[in-house]
């Protein structure tokens, strides 16, 4: 009889045992398909931000190609300055990836080297284009693109950096420069890279009052400013990148 019963009793954990092994079983299952179901929507949302990034990332090369035709519609109404900042840009780039400036750093400062001259926009024809030396209200004027251009690129949030480089790129190394008068290296890097590419495409090209000069009078003009209005090492090293690159300007 006891035996009886505890053979019924075995068999009744027996089977309570296989019901809990069961449903635990079943709980189990439900749980991987609850991670299989999270593990979707995951790389979906990955895939949302991958696709959103890359859309924002159109939207900024976007809004810069625009920006950029400004600055060629400002450029093309002059025949000497048609190209210039594009070689500004190339030289510039050129410059800060020698000094080891990472490449998203170094595209920032291509850019600005394309827009430094964007705020002239803002600048009425009859200084920008006038024959004769400029008088002081109208250099006064003139003196305000860096700022013009600073304020047209700051609504871009990603082009932070950039805005900078407009605003200080005709600070002077000696802190005569505007429109802050920054001094040395308080002159934002890509400001004083952008600086030196600009002066040494300007030596280097047609101006309405005098011809391009040659590579050793613009050399001896870009040591002169040296110290004075651009960064000395900065300009070393701008003679030392074109003078292994001569064929870098279209003839
Ligand atoms: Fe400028």
């Amino acid at each position: 009889m006891a035996g009886s019963v505890g053979l019924s009793q075995a068999l009744s954990y027996a089977r309570d045992l296989k019901a809990l092994y069961e449903s635990s079983r079943a709980r189990e299952r439900e749980l991987e398909q609850t991670q299989e179901r999270l593990r979707g929507a995951y790389q979906q949302s990955l895939q949302y931000a991958i696709d959103l990034r890359k859309t924002y990332r159109r939207l900024q090369h976007a809004i810069l190609q625009s920006l950029l035709g400004l600055a060629n519609a400002l450029e093309a109404k002059d025949s000497y300055t048609r190209g210039h900042s594009e070689r500004v840009a190339l030289l510039a780039r050129r410059m800060a990836v020698s000094l080891g400036v990472p490449g998203a750093a170094a595209d920032v400062i291509a850019q600005a080297g394309l827009l430094h001259d964007l705020g002239k926009i803002g600048i009425p024809e009859s200084v920008l284009r006038k024959p004769g030396p400029l008088s002081n209200d109208e250099w006064e004027v003139m003196r305000q693109h860096p700022l013009v251009g600073a304020q047209i690129v700051a609504p871009l949030e990603f082009f932070d950096e950039g805005a900078v480089i407009l605003r200080h790129h005709h600070e002077r190394h000696d802190g005569s420069g505007y429109p802050d008068g920054l001094r040395g290296e308080l002159i934002p890097l890509g400001a004083r890279i952008v600086a030196v590419a600009d002066v040494y495409d300007a030596l280097t090209s047609d101006r309405p009052y005098r011809a391009r000069l040659g590579r050793a009078e613009a050399v001896r003009r870009l040591e002169e400013q040296a110290g004075r209005a651009l960064d000395p090492d900065l300009t070393i090293l701008c003679i030392r990148l074109t003078d292994d690159a001569p064929a870098e300007r279209p003839v």
